[in-house]
């Protein structure tokens, strides 16, 4: 099978058409003397919208007694209940995602679509594993502070949306399980620092059981992302012809707030 590191028919670089991209670059000169092509309209059109623009979603109002309860009490204590909230939406949507794109690289594994990448297909299954008691977790979360984990809070849509482009790559069949990493790699570096901040405000907020458990599952992405992190650099180095380098086990992850 043909890999993506073999020299093939690619023409996207200006060298392949010495003719043409010369005449490509008198063309984009010439419109950069164009007023028509100015970015002072298309940065009008923007500031407009900015200005005018509602938010991109707003937090459920609580919709069982618990939920209304839980929220007097938070807005008593002079906290606002939403924005914790709202951080949990975020997380959950976050490891949905994580618990499909690597469902999706055990296909690749399975379909041989690697070369070098020395991963195991259990230690695969055991991260899917966590990143969906990771989501059962924030739900469990969410149901304590009587909200809803179904419903998509503002931020769980922007990282929904934020996350579109690593299932996009993950799940597409010519990318290889090499590729697939380096989405993955997003994930879990983001998945890190999006647990970090989670556990220390829950601390904060008082919910310290959560936080305890939020530091569990920070545990568990520490692991995953040094784990990807060794996968990713051990094929690159083998695909490369490079002796492949000790590398510290563990990842460069703040410790958690205690
Ligand atoms: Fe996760
Ligand atoms: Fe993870």
């Amino acid at each position: 099978m043909k890999t993506p590191m073999d020299l093939g028919p690619n023409r996207t670089g200006v060298d392949m058409s010495p003719i043409d991209s010369r005449r490509s670059i008198d063309g984009a000169r010439d419109g950069v003397l164009a007023p028509s092509t100015s970015t002072a309209a298309i940065d009008a059109v923007r500031r407009t919208w900015t200005a005018e623009a509602e938010p991109i979603g707003t937090m459920p109002p609580p919709a069982s007694v618990k939920g209304v309860v839980v929220t007097a009490a938070e807005l008593l204590k002079g906290n606002r209940p939403t924005v914790f909230l709202d951080l949990l939406g975020e997380r959950l949507a976050f490891e949905r995602t994580g618990t499909r794109l690597y469902e999706v690289v055990m296909v690749k594994l399975e379909e041989g679509r690697t070369r070098d990448a020395d991963v195991a297909r259990e230690d695969l299954e055991r991260i899917r594993d966590q990143e969906l008691r990771h989501f059962g977790l924030l739900a469990s979360a969410m149901e304590q502070l009587g909200a809803d984990p179904t419903a998509v809070t503002p931020s769980a849509d922007v990282m929904a949306v934020a996350t579109q482009g690593l299932l996009a790559v993950s799940s597409d069949p010519r990318v290889t399980l090499e590729q697939a990493l380096k989405a993955v790699l997003i994930a879990e570096l983001a998945d890190n620092d999006g647990w970090l901040m989670l556990s220390d405000i829950a601390a904060r907020l008082g919910h310290d059981e959560m936080a305890a458990d939020f530091r569990l599952a920070l545990v568990d992405e520490q692991d995953h992302l040094a784990r990807v992190r060794s996968w990713l650099t051990g094929a690159i180095d083998a695909h490369a012809g490079l002796t492949p380098q000790p590398r510290p086990s563990g990842p460069e992850t703040r410790a958690p707030a205690v």
